[in-house]
């Protein structure tokens, strides 16, 4: 018996929340794009890409702190600890983490890019095989609560489950506005409940030498992953970029300590996304990201107004990136 294969043509759908997003940025008189958006599954790719190269030093900070501090993590956490890490991504400084903790129980990655996350889970079990892996699809924007197994509290560390830990490394908080981060610092304290811990990592870095081109490489990574977003409303939203007809730039905000990220149309034009036309002069820019680089002492005060007292500060020598230590107060706020 011979298939028949009849082609459906893929009708682009207008009700999702990135449909609804990029129609409103699109819309606005100063064009922007959630940077969540940036992530699907090789704007993924790329943002790992991004973490291996020289001149994006954020990684490596991290990464040396995690080897440094992990047993201080451990030594606080105490057995059987349930992980939850916001925005998981590849995974990669998770086993760091993990390795200073004693017998971990539970590991929950939350992460809004399924595909990715769920392979990166994976091969995290091939590593510590004893260890219970829960992947939850969700976005940090919107996320309200987990399926985490009980919380006895006050915690008992010879009975009961272990204690929770929050694991929001890789300065992603940073892509949050300073009021926008303290209210999804509550959030995370709501879903993690009293006397959790949370690993915080934040770059302070405030040198736009070193800053420009950690987020504008030689390579054009950075470039490849802030255009990509063009590709992926081709394809997801019957958008018709033409994606070389933008260019990436990074700009640092001297006023608002942050890098902003942007996609510059390199001609007037118009562009048609779910049936809609838009507008771009030449030189008109869609805004898809801003990282804030926020110092300790600002850290230490938003965490506080979000219910979270500062164990410890740990700061890597060689940039302005810290990690941070945070305990979530017994009380509601
Ligand atoms: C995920 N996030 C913290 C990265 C950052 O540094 O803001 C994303 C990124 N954008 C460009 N390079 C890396």
């Amino acid at each position: 018996m011979s298939a028949i294969a009849f082609a459906t043509p893929r009708v682009a759908r207008t009700d999702t929340p990135f449909a609804r997003d990029v129609v409103a940025g699109l819309s606005a008189r100063g064009k922007h794009i959630s940077s969540t958006w940036l992530y699907d599954d090789r704007g993924s790719k790329l943002f790992e890409d991004i973490t291996r190269l020289d001149e994006y030093y954020l990684t490596r900070a991290e990464i040396a702190l995690l080897e440094r501090h992990a047993p201080e993590v451990g030594a606080l956490a105490g057995p059987r600890a349930t992980v939850v890490e916001f925005g998981s991504g590849s995974s990669r400084k998770t086993p760091l983490l993990l390795a200073g903790l004693d017998r971990p129980g539970l590991y929950v990655p939350v992460d809004i890019a399924a595909q990715f996350m769920v392979e990166s889970a994976h091969a995290l079990k091939r590593t510590f095989p004893r260890l219970l892996v829960q992947p939850a699809i969700g976005d940090l924007r919107t996320l309200t609560s987990l399926p985490l197994p009980p919380l006895d509290w006050p915690w008992d560390p010879d009975t009961g489950p272990g204690r929770r830990i929050g694991f929001f490394p890789g300065s992603t908080i940073g892509n949050f506005a300073p009021e926008d981060a303290a209210v999804l610092l509550a959030r995370l304290g709501r879903i993690l409940g009293p006397g959790a811990l949370l690993w915080l990592g934040l770059d302070g870095t405030q040198d736009p030498g070193r800053l420009l081109p950690a987020y504008d490489d030689r390579e054009g990574v950075t470039a490849q992953f802030n255009l990509n977003l063009l590709s992926r409303i081709n394809a997801e939203l019957g958008g018709d970029f033409e994606p070389e007809t933008f260019k990436h730039e990074a700009r640092w905000d001297t006023h608002d300590r942050c890098v902003e990220m942007h996609l510059v149309s390199r001609c007037a034009q118009t562009v048609e996304v779910l049936g809609r036309s838009f507008w771009f002069a030449a030189g008109e820019s869609i805004h898809t990201e801003s990282s804030y680089k926020v110092g300790a002492l600002r850290v230490q005060a938003i965490a506080r107004i979000a219910g979270w007292s500062t164990l410890r500060v740990f700061s890597d020598e060689h940039s302005g990136f810290n990690a941070y230590l945070l305990q979530r107060d017994v009380t509601e706020t």
